[in-house]
C-alpha cells in the first residue's frame, strides 16, 4: 500500500491505478471512500474483499459531472433536478433507476443505483482524471468506525488497499444523506451530512422514512448495528453513572461536561456548540479513544435536529451492540 499526499501528480497516479482496476482510498467532504472503477465489476469486487463485507451491499457511484450522471441513471425528474442544482456537489446521495451500463455488483442486482457528486476538489479531480464514475463505500472494515483521516484508513485496511490519497481531515465527518426518488415521491434512506430540514425546505414537503422491505434494499447504515468502536460505547442517558467506573471510562460531550463526574478522558466535540463541528469531530474522537485502554466510552445524547439527527443515527447504531452490557 502506498500513502501519498493528494497533490496533482499523485492524483494522476491514483487515477491510473483506478483505470487499471486497483483500489484507491480518497478523501471526500464526508468520509474517506474506498474507490474502484465503477464500471469494472472485477475491480468493484475487490472493494468487498478489502472491507470484508459479508454480503454484496449496493455501493454509491461518485460522479464529477452531469454527463457521467446521465450515463449511469435516469435523472430526468423535476425533484432530482431541483436537488442537484441546490445541493451538488455535496453530501447528498440520490437513489435513481439505473442504466444497463452499471454492473450488478454495484446495485446488488437491484434496478436502482445510488449516485453522488462529492464536494471535495481531490475527489472531483480523481473522478475526472479516471474518466469513470468511482464506486466507493466508506473506507473502513465492515461494521467498524468510518474514516475521517487517511491514517484511519491505513490502520483499518492497510495493504488491502493499493493506494491512499491523503487530503487531510474530512470537514463534514458523517456520511452523505441518502434519499430515494421515485416518479413523484422522495424517501429518506439514511440521515447524513446534509440536514433533512435543508432538503425539506427546498422541496416543500416532509421526507418520508423508507420502510425496509424486499423491494427496497436495506442500506447497511440501516442495520441495527454499524459504525462500532472496539471498546463498548454507551449513551450517557441510558446508563447510571453510579454503575460505571469513571476512572476507566472516556467520555464524549457536545459542548462541555455537565454531569458532575470527572472521567478518565473527556473529549468535547464543539466548544462553541456547533453541530457541524461536532459531526466533523465525531468519528475521529471515537478512533482516538478505541486505541486506548478504557473499559467503556460514554457519549452525550444530541438533540435530533439538523446534523444532530445524523450524529444520533451513528451513535445509536454504534451503541446498539453494547446495550446488553
Ligand atoms: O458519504 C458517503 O456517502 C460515503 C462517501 C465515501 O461518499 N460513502 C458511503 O458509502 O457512506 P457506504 O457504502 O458506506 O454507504 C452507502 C449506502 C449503503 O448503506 C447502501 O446500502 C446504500 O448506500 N445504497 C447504495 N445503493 C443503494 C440502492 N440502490 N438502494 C438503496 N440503498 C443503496
Ligand atoms: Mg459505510
Amino acid at each position: 500500500m502506498d500513502l501519498y499526499k493528494a497533490n496533482t501528480k499523485n492524483i494522476e497516479k491514483a487515477a491510473e491505478a483506478i483505470k487499471s482496476g486497483k483500489l484507491v482510498a480518497f478523501p471526500t467532504e464526508t468520509v474517506y471512500g474506498l474507490g474502484a472503477d465503477g464500471l469494472n465489476p472485477i475491480a468493484v469486487a475487490k472493494i468487498f474483499e478489502a472491507k470484508k463485507r459479508p454480503t454484496f451491499n449496493p455501493l454509491i457511484l461518485h460522479v464529477a459531472n452531469k454527463t457521467q450522471l446521465n450515463e449511469v441513471c435516469f435523472a430526468e425528474n423535476r425533484l432530482v433536478e431541483v436537488l442537484i442544482s441546490k445541493f451538488w456537489p455535496g453530501p447528498l446521495t440520490i437513489v435513481l433507476p439505473k442504466k444497463s451500463i452499471v454492473p450488478d455488483i454495484i446495485t446488488a442486482g437491484h434496478a436502482t443505483v445510488a449516485v453522488r457528486m462529492p464536494l471535495h476538489p481531490v475527489a472531483l479531480k480523481l473522478i475526472e482524471k479516471s474518466e469513470v464514475p468511482i464506486a466507493a463505500p466508506s473506507a473502513n472494515a465492515f461494521s467498524r468506525l468510518s474514516p475521517t483521516k487517511a491514517e484511519h484508513v491505513e490502520n483499518q485496511l492497510g495493504d488491502a488497499v493499493d493506494l491512499i490519497l491523503d487530503g487531510g481531515k474530512c470537514n463534514v465527518g458523517v456520511e452523505s444523506t441518502i434519499v430515494k426518488i421515485t416518479d413523484s415521491e422522495i424517501f429518506l434512506l439514511r440521515p447524513g451530512g446534509l440536514p433533512v430540514e435543508n432538503i425539506e425546505s427546498v422541496i416543500n414537503t416532509k421526507l418520508q422514512k423508507a420502510i425496509a422491505d424486499t423491494n427496497n434494499p436495506v442500506a447497511p447504515g440501516m442495520l441495527p448495528f454499524h459504525y462500532s468502536p472496539k471498546i463498548p460505547l454507551r449513551l450517557l442517558s441510558r446508563i447510571k453513572i453510579e454503575n460505571i467506573n469513571p476512572d476507566k471510562t472516556a467520555a464524549i460531550f457536545f459542548r462541555n461536561n455537565n454531569t458532575g463526574t470527572k472521567f478518565s478522558k473527556e473529549i468535547i466535540l464543539s466548544k462553541s456548540g456547533l453541530h457541524t463541528e461536532a459531526a466533523a469531530n465525531l468519528f475521529s474522537a471515537l478512533h482516538e479513544l478505541e486505541k486506548e485502554n478504557y473499559e467503556l466510552i460514554v457519549a452525550e445524547e444530541f438533540e435530533e435536529v439538523g446534523l444532530g439527527r445524523a450524529i444520533m443515527d451513528r451513535l445509536n447504531k454504534a451503541t446498539k451492540r453494547f446495550e446488553s452490557i
